[in-house]
């Protein structure tokens, strides 16, 4: 998951109307840029077909085989899957990627879907030190754990005992002694596999061994800890939120890299087999739908009995319609993440003048014990570039101080770098406004105060007063109030999908959250992250599985309770403001001890309003009394924000954190207050009608209607949108993110072809073609087909290698469309990709889409002949007809010449 300091173009353009020609063209490199593997396939079977063999005793998958081979398509078998009943198929990579089409209609095909590549999990935040140990008897006095009622059932025994849970991540440091110091039977990882070994990057071939140990990257022990870390052996007294399950490691990434599909989807159908109650996956890239097979198998287990919580992901920054997949997964829980309350910190002490010791962000004490006088690089606290330039020749030698230096202007490294000169080697920095955070210092000594204590230190400096500075070995750790604590992470990801489902579903502490990091990492670290909060929610269903028992009644239900005794979140510290939008809370924090004891049970957990088009006001809740005597409830609506979600009069999605107004959807109900005897249940009839809004913005109204007795309090919350998803524009036509419209086609000289061009498609030469564009919105189906120069046809937009490995990237272009879309006279299709997401602001990451045609090939394979032509591109927009041409966006390419 990308960070959300990455960001930057459009809230130049929001800010300050259209800023244009930020990205240069030449930063576009000449290759094809999609998601998904060039030629790879998940194929699944439909097991109840009857695939024609040779030979009456050939499997499943040999009939399979045997009939794709019928058809002349080469290809080589990857992985299989084989759990009847859930998912039967394979993994393939094909010779040609052409064939994809031929495949798609073999025999006993249910659906072939691309393989989808996934970035590595990265925190958002990480702080390590190295540093010692002092082991202490613990009561669980968590932050994470009080805000979220967890620390009262751990009061109670309940831990966990008795329920697995699988993690797909980087593999766990087993050897921790937080994390039971074994493998196997009897520890605390009981067992689990490594799919893939520390080499494999998401593009090589995976390396598995049976041994899931991770020293090398860390996202996965840590992860483990959230859930598992026995707080009888660490010197936080940290406890995971189930520290008596028992997990299980499925290492589905390397040291580095990203992973595919294919392997999410044998890791989560070995987690089945394993018999796991639980999986949880902290991971994702921005996909928009809820198509992809590890979401659709994901979904699938739910279904079969199981909990999935999945990271919502951390691209708040790039605003709403920007969900994540497999966190998309219909039916599985997607993780929204809190920020935590405080923050541990170290403090240091200051002799020879009166002063409240100094929090410094370091988790461990600085090894140093010795108290140290201090030198003050600069002695004007007012000073922008603070040792940004070589420290005078006067400077005295510095290894016997401690430094004082001011945060501003050049890197913290090449601050360091001047005083390094000079015989620094420990150095504090302090802040030039409001901020206090972890920073990144490289190899260097030194760590972050706040500007108050600074400006004190640096004023004995002036004054000459001989104070000298120490850092206690013990005792010095504190709890630092965080200034976001107990509000949504901004970097949690936006919803909703673009089919309208409701994620994330529900929020768990995710930022600053300290706990183990493998041995040789440092065994301790706070990060932040939905990949923090995640397994915060697997935790907390292995709670609620360890009383309620494991039946599918209960696991099926496992969201909705979640959701429906959730406490919900405001938008900031300031009175007055409204709830933050349930697009990024979701139904709000979690609060483990209420999903558990509440005797009060309301359902669903969602009301999904949906688009103006299709609005569905009418909904119906459920309420039943579970306790032992009579209640009176009462029925009412309290809105959330209303997220302004494209930036007025634009195509563009506004970026995080997502302006909210207090425009409020309004809400009668069949009843507004009654009464229930102990076991009975009742039915109340929610009807919602919506606000004017500015539809343009499509505002994303949302809320909760809360039923709630004297002591009892429980939701369900609803999202809905004030405009008609089908307006909202997929391609982007403007010249805001590269000072020239596009969409473009790019020629052999990096320009954008402007007027007939002819190309060799000589691949040494680099002769050919590169089409740019961008989707201002996701797509379900975005197409390239090859028309005549002389086409008669007009485009919506008005015109003025998949990876290194092969041709023309597939997916495949289906011949189903028909209708008025099929009545546009095209030469061949050359390309079609399902499911698009949308792009965001950054043009280093998901900013703009390319594909390459370096090769002259229809989607087919078959060579495209000699002439002029035109790129005709199609785009489908959010609920669509696919057989209606009006329902698409076009755009016609300058003539482009083939002669190979
Ligand atoms: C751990 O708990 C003990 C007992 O309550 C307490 O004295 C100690 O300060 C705690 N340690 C930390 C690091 O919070
Ligand atoms: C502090 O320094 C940073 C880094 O040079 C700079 O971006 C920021 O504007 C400065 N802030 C203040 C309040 O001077
Ligand atoms: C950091 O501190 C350690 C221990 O005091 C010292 O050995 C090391 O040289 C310091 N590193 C730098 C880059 O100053
Ligand atoms: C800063 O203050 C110290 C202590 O008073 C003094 O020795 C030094 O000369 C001052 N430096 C400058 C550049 O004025
Ligand atoms: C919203 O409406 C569209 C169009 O009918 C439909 O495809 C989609 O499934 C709906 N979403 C949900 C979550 O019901
Ligand atoms: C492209 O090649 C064709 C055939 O050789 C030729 O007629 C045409 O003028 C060429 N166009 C350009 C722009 O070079
Ligand atoms: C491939 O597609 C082209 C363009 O639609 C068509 O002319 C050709 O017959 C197809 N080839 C095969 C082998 O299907």
């Amino acid at each position: 998951m990308k960070s959300p300091s990455s960001l930057v173009l459009f809230s130049l353009v929001a800010c300050s109307g259209f800023v244009s020609a930020a990205v240069p063209l030449s930063s576009i490199k000449r290759v094809t840029n999609l998601p998904t593997a060039s030629n790879r396939f998940i194929v699944e079977v439909d097991t109840a077909a009857d695939i024609p063999s040779k030979r009456d005793s050939a499997s499943l998958h040999e009939r399979l085989y045997e009939s794709i081979r019928a058809r002349d398509i080469g290809f080589q078998v990857d992985k299989e899957f084989n759990e009847a009943g859930v998912f039967v198929g394979a993994a393939l990579t094909l010779v040609d990627p052409a064939d994809a089409t031929a495949l798609e209609t073999s025999p006993g095909v249910k659906a072939i879907r691309p393989v989808k590549v996934f970035p590595a999990p990265r925190p958002v935040k990480i702080h390590v030190i190295t540093g010692l140990d002092d082991p202490q008897i613990p009561p669980d006095t968590e932050s994470t754990h009080i805000l979220t009622g967890v620390d009262k059932l751990h009061a109670e025994g309940i831990t966990g005992a008795g329920i697995k849970i699988g993690i797909l991540d980087t593999g766990i440091d087993y050897t921790h002694p937080a994390l039971g110091g074994g493998f196997g039977p009897g520890h605390k990882v009981i067992g689990g596999f490594d799919l893939v070994g520390d080499d494999y990057d998401g593009s090589n071939t995976p390396v598995p061994d049976p041994d899931p140990l991770d020293q090398c990257n860390g996202h996965g022990t840590h992860v483990a800890g959230i859930i598992g870390a026995d707080p009888l052996a660490n010197p936080f007294n940290i406890s995971g939120v189930a520290f008596s399950a028992s997990l299980s490691s499925y290492r589905v990434f390397g040291c580095a890299g990203s992973v595919t599909d294919d392997v999410l989807v044998d890791a989560l159908l070995m987690g089945f087999r394993d018999g796991q109650d639980i999986m949880t996956l902290s991971l994702g890239g921005a996909d928009g739908w809820t198509e992809s097979t590890s979401e659709v198998l994901a979904s699938r287990l739910v279904e079969r009995g199981k909990i999935i919580t999945i990271a919502a992901s951390n691209d708040g920054a790039s605003g709403s319609w920007y969900s994540s997949s497999p966190g998309n997964g219909i039916n599985v829980i997607s993780v929204a993440s809190l920020d935590n309350t405080v923050i541990p910190i170290q403090t240091a002490t200051v002799q020879g003048a009166q002063h409240d010791p100094i929090p410094y962000f370091s988790l461990f004490p600085i090894p140093v014990t010795e108290p140290l006088p201090i030198f003050a690089t600069s002695n004007d606290t007012t000073v922008v570039d603070d040792a940004c330039n070589p420290l005078p020749d006067d400077t005295p030698d510095l290894s016997g101080f401690l430094v004082v230096v001011r945060r501003g202007t050049c890197s913290f490294v090449q601050k360091l770098q001047n005083i390094a000169d000079k015989g620094g080697k420990l150095t504090l920095i302090y802040d030039n406004g409001s901020g206090f955070a972890a920073i990144d210092v490289g190899d260097f000594n030194a760590t972050l105060i706040q500007a108050d204590d600074g400006a004190f230190l640096v004023s004995e400096f002036v004054a000459g007063v001989p104070i000298t500075v120490s850092f206690p070995q013990e005792g010095g750790l504190i709890q630092f109030p965080d200034d976001t604590g107990g509000l949504i992470s901004a970097f949690t990801s936006y919803g909703p999908s673009n089919d309208f489902f409701f994620k994330p579903a529900v929020a768990a502490p995710g930022g600053n959250i300290l706990s183990t990091l493998p041995v040789p990492l440092g065994s301790y670290g706070v990060e932040s992250g939905t990949s923090m909060a995640t397994p915060f929610i697997a935790g907390s269903s292995a709670l609620l599985l360890s009383v309620k028992g494991k039946s599918q009644a209960v696991t099926s239900n496992a969201r909705t309770l979640f959701e429906t005794t959730a406490q919900t979140i405001s938008s900031s510290h300031t009175d007055g403001d409204p709830l933050q939008t349930v697009t990024q809370q979701g139904a709000g924090l979690v609060n483990v001890f209420n999903a558990i004891h509440s005797t009060t049970v309301l359902s669903p957990g969602e009301f999904i309003l949906n688009d103006t088009a299709h609005f569905n006001g009418k909904h119906t809740l459920t309420v039943k009394n579970t306790g032992n005597s009579q209640k009176r409830y009462s029925v009412r609506h309290v809105p959330a924000g209303t997220a302004v979600t494209f930036q007025p009069g634009t195509i563009f999605p506004a970026v995080g954190p997502v302006p909210l107004t207090t425009a409020a959807a309004s809400v009668s109900f069949s009843t507004s207050s009654f009464t229930l005897a102990p076991g009975a249940s009742r039915s109340v009839v929610a009807t919602f009608t919506l606000p004017e809004g500015d539809e343009s913005t499509f505002p994303l109204y949302s809320g909760f209607i809360h039923v709630a007795t004297d002591v009892e309090d429980l939701h369900v919350s609803y999202i809905g949108l004030g405009a008609s998803l089908i307006n909202a524009q997929v391609l982007d036509d403007t010249d805001v993110f590269f000072g020239e419209k596009i969409p473009a086609v790019i020629d052999a000289s990096g320009n954008f072809q402007t007027s007939p061009t002819n190309y060799t498609f000589d691949s040494d030469t680099g002769d050919f073609p590169v089409l740019l564009w961008r989707q201002a919105f996701g797509t379900p189906i975005f197409r390239v087909d090859l028309v005549d120069a002389n086409v008669n046809f007009i485009p919506t937009i008005s015109s003025r290698q998949v990876k290194e490995d092969t041709g023309t990237p597939i997916t495949f272009p289906r011949v189903r469309l028909g209708g008025t879309f099929a009545r546009v006279p095209i030469i061949g299709s050359i390309l079609e990709v399902d499911f698009l997401t949308r792009n965001n602001e950054d043009p280093n990451d998901n900013g703009f889409n390319t594909v390459a045609f370096d090769t002259p090939t229809f989607a087919n394979g078959t060579t495209i002949p000699n002439g002029l032509y035109k790129y005709l591109i199609r785009s489908l927009k959010v609920t669509g007809d696919s057989s209606k041409e009006e329902d698409f966006e076009s755009w016609l390419s300058p003539i482009v010449g083939v002669f190979a």
